[in-house]
Formats: structure tokens, C-alpha cells, sequence
């Protein structure tokens, strides 16, 4: 526990990005407490278990992959035992494996670029969400993250969808992931952002500082939704 599921329906959203550079901080951070990470694949095309085998992944992230919608229930409570975090990486449409995962979250995270796709099928996991909140009569927590932004400049389309989202009500990280050659070069070449090679790849350290601001968000909203679900259980 806590388990952070990574979800949009929309392929190439960055979920597998996102759900890398969170598990690579947190075990970070975890390392010299002894605090492991599990990191669960569960799309067929095992992006993130392609990261995890190779050379330079923390050996306090955990890999359960090849999960699908028969082992996904037994590999989150697996990963529940064996591990502080348990972060579960989806492919990209809505499945039984999304939705049983999305049943076990503690918080879910939508990925979303800048385009009117992205926030459209953002908007159609969240529906998700929210139907598999009412059968479960819990409260379910996510929040959009906006990721490949441009640090210097935020288009008009952008602004529009953030407009659309906050009129909605919806949740939305006070961070982005920004587009960046080290999050792309971790996914070729394998370990961690704080790992690379300064010869090699520009802007590591602005790199590192955003999965930093990210990872912190996400403990924050864990630590919110836990405080609520205290209020709520205390009366
Ligand atoms: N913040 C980022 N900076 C630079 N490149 C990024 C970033 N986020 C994602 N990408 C790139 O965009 C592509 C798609 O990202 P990613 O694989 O994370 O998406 P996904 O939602 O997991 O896709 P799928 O639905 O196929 O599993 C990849 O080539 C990745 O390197
Ligand atoms: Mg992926």
C-alpha cells in the first residue's frame, strides 16, 4: 500500500513515462529506509517491464509483469505485501484489467498532453472511474497530470483544456511533466534520470527536480486522501 494506478484510454499518453520516473524516485528516496517499490505491467506491449529488466533499474523496484485481467486483483495484493508502493502501469484502452485495477486504487492517475484527444478520453476514464466508485460505493481518487509541456510557453489549446477541466471540477496536478530528452533516453538506454550521463544528455538536473515536484505531489495527494478517509471513518 498505497497503490497508484496510471491510466488514460488514449495510447502514447505517457502513462509508462510517468509510472517509470515515479517508481525510479520513490525508490530513491526509499532506498536507505529499506522501502521498496512494485512496479506492475499490465499492458500486453510491456513497456515498463522493458525498462525494469534492463541494466540500471533500482533493486528496490519489484517487476511483476505480463499482469493481465485474470492475475491483476492477486498481483496488486502481492505487491501489497512485498512493498511500500505498489504502482501499476495500464495500457491504453479501457479493458477488465483497467477497470479491476482502477477498483484497487488509492489513487489513479490520467495522463494528459495538450491536445483536445487527450482531454476527451481523459474525460472518458474518469467516467470510468467514477462508474467503478458507485459499484464499489468508495470514494476513488485521481487527478489529471498534464506531461510533454513546454516549460517556457503554455499553448492556447493547453489553456483551454485546463479551463475545461477546471469547470468540470476536476483534479489537476499543480505540476507537469515537461518534455524531456531524459525521460525519452531513459527508456531506451534504461536506469534512472539521476543516473544519466551529463556528457551525454542536457537538462538532467531540471529533469530530476520535475519527477522530484511530481513524486512529492503524489505523496501529498496520498496523504490528503488518507487524512479524508480518517475524517470520514472518525465521524
Ligand atoms: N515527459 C516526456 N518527455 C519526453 N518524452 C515523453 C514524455 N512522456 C512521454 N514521452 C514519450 O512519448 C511516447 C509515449 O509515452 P509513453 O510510452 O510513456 O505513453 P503510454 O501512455 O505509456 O503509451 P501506451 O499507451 O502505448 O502504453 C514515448 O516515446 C515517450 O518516450
Ligand atoms: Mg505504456
Amino acid at each position: 500500500m498505497p497503490n497508484i494506478i496510471f491510466a488514460s484510454s488514449k495510447g502514447g499518453a505517457g502513462k509508462t513515462t510517468a509510472a517509470i520516473l515515479l517508481a525510479s524516485e520513490l525508490a530513491r528516496q526509499g532506498k536507505p529506509k529499506n522501502i521498496g517499490v512494485t512496479l506492475i505491467d499490465v499492458d500486453p506491449n510491456q513497456h515498463s517491464a522493458k525498462w525494469a529488466l534492463k541494466d540500471g533499474c533500482p533493486d528496490n523496484i519489484e517487476l511483476i509483469q505480463k499482469a493481465d485481467e485474470e492475475s491483476i486483483i492477486d498481483d496488486i495484493e502481492r505487491g501489497d505485501e512485498q512493498s511500500a508502493f505498489v504502482i501499476v502501469d495500464l495500457e491504453g484502452t479501457a479493458s477488465m484489467a483497467v477497470a479491476s485495477a482502477i477498483s484497487r486504487a488509492d489513487l489513479v492517475i490520467i495522463l494528459c498532453q495538450g491536445s483536445q484527444d487527450d482531454a476527451d478520453e481523459a474525460v472518458k476514464t474518469i467516467k470510468l472511474i467514477n462508474r467503478q466508485s458507485k459499484v464499489l460505493r468508495r470514494e476513488i481518487p485521481f487527478s489529471v497530470l498534464l506531461t510533454r509541456t513546454n516549460p517556457a510557453i503554455t499553448p492556447r489549446t493547453l489553456r483551454h483544456i485546463v479551463g475545461e477541466l477546471n469547470a468540470a471540477g476536476i483534479d489537476i496536478f499543480k505540476c507537469s511533466l515537461i518534455d524531456r530528452e531524459a525521460f525519452r533516453s531513459i527508456r531506451s538506454f534504461g536506469g534512472t534520470v539521476n543516473d544519466l550521463n551529463p556528457k551525454e544528455v542536457s537538462g538532467i538536473d531540471k529533469a530530476a527536480t520535475n519527477a522530484h515536484a511530481f513524486t512529492e505531489e503524489v505523496k501529498k495527494k496520498l496523504l490528503e486522501s488518507q487524512h479524508n478517509l480518517r475524517s470520514i471513518a472518525n465521524g
